[in-house]
C-alpha cells in the first residue's frame, strides 16, 4: 500500500471523526444519559470504513464530498447502532467493542437498546438535511432503509442468531453474511453514487463492488475471531463457537482464498469510474487487515 492511501484514509477518518462529535449535544435537555450513551460508542473510534465508501464513491463519480456527509455520518449511525444491539447478552453477548467495555456494560440493557433506537431514527433525519437535491435524499432514505432493515442488516441478524448451534451450508453462510454486513456496506457505497447524481452504471457498479467486498469483509471478520489479536480489534476474540462462520467450515486459507477472490471481484467492478486508485487499494489493505 502507498503512503498515500494511508494519508488518505487518515484524512477522510478524521473528518468523519470532527462531523460526528458534534452530533448529538443537546446542553439543555434532561435526558443527558441518553446522549452519553449515543456518544460513547459513536466516538470509540472504529475504522470509519463505511462512512469513507460513502465519501469516496461520491467522490469518484464527481459529486460534492463535502454535501455526501450527512450521508456518512447516517450510514456510521446505522452501523453503530447495529454494534450496540449486537453485542447486548440477548445477542452476542460480548463485553468489549471498539477497545471499551460494550455500551450495556456501562449504561445498562435498557439505555443500550434506546441508544440504539436514536441512533438509528436520527441517520435518517440526518440524510434529510444534506444540501442535495430532494430527489437525491428521497432515493437515500429508500435504499438505506432497504438496506438496514428485514430485507438487510436486521434480516441477517436474525438469520445469524437462528443458526447458532446448527451447521450450515456455504451457501446459507453467505447468505447471513450478505445481509448482515454486506447490505450496509452496499448502502455505504451506493450513497456515494446518489449523493452525487451518478449514473445508474455507476451505481450497480458500486453495488458490485460492494457485493465483494462486503462477503470478502465478513470472512476476514470471522477469520479475526480465530486468528485476530484483542488488543489490536479492541473486541475479545473465540466468541464465535457457536456461530457458523467461514472459520468453522473452512481452513483459514481456504478462508483467505475466498476473501482474495471475492476482492478480485470487487475490483473488477471499479473499471466504471475514472480515478478508483484510492478505492483499490482500500480492498487490497482490508484483505490482510488486522483490526
Ligand atoms: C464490525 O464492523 C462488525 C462487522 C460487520 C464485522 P467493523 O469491523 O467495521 O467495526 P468498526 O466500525 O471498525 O468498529
Ligand atoms: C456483526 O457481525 C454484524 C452486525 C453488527 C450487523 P458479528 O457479530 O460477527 O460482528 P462482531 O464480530 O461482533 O464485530
Ligand atoms: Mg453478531
Ligand atoms: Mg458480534
Ligand atoms: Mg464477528
Amino acid at each position: 500500500m502507498k503512503p498515500e492511501f494511508f494519508e488518505k484514509l487518515k484524512t477522510l477518518g478524521t473528518q468523519v471523526e470532527d462531523a460526528l462529535s458534534s452530533c448529538f449535544v443537546y446542553p439543555g435537555e434532561p435526558q443527558q444519559e441518553l446522549f452519553d450513551s449515543m456518544r460513547y460508542s459513536l466516538l470509540a473510534g472504529g475504522k470509519r470504513l463505511r462512512p469513507v465508501l460513502t465519501l469516496e464513491f461520491c467522490r469518484a463519480c464527481g459529486g460534492d464530498v463535502e454535501a455526501a456527509m450527512p450521508f456518512a455520518l447516517a450510514v456510521e449511525m446505522i452501523h453503530t447502532y447495529s454494534l450496540i444491539h449486537d453485542d447486548l447478552p440477548c445477542m452476542d453477548n460480548d463485553d468489549y467493542r471498539r477497545g471499551r467495555l460494550t455500551n450495556h456494560k456501562v449504561y445498562g440493557e435498557s439505555m443500550a437498546v434506546l441508544a440504539g433506537d436514536a441512533l438509528l431514527t436520527a441517520a435518517f433525519t440526518r440524510l434529510c438535511v444534506a444540501k442535495l437535491p430532494p430527489e437525491r435524499i428521497c432515493q437515500a432514505v429508500e435504499m438505506l432503509g432497504e438496506c438496514a432493515g428485514e430485507l438487510g442488516m436486521v434480516g441477517g441478524q436474525v438469520l445469524d442468531l437462528a443458526a447458532e448451534e446448527k451447521l450450515c451450508t456455504e451457501e446459507e453462510i453467505g447468505a447471513i453474511h450478505t445481509r448482515k454486513t454486506g447490505a450496509l456496506i452496499s448502502a455505504a457505497c451506493t450513497l456515494g453514487v446518489i449523493a452525487a447524481g451518478g449514473s445508474d452504471e455507476q451505481f450497480d457498479a458500486a453495488a458490485r463492488y460492494a457485493a465483494g467486498l462486503g462477503l470478502a469483509f465478513q470472512i476476514r471478520d470471522d477469520m479475526l475471531d480465530v486468528i485476530g489479536d484483542p488488543e489490536k480489534l479492541g473486541k475479545n476474540t473465540g466468541m464465535d463457537e457457536k456461530k457458523n462462520t467461514y472459520a468453522r467450515l473452512f481452513s483459514l486459507e481456504e478462508c483467505q482464498r475466498k476473501v482474495d477472490k471475492l476482492t478480485d471481484f470487487a475490483l473488477e467492478a471499479l473499471s466504471a469510474f475514472e480515478d478508483s486508485a484510492f478505492l483499490k487499494e482500500l480492498a487490497l489493505w482490508l484483505v490482510e487487515r488486522e483490526y
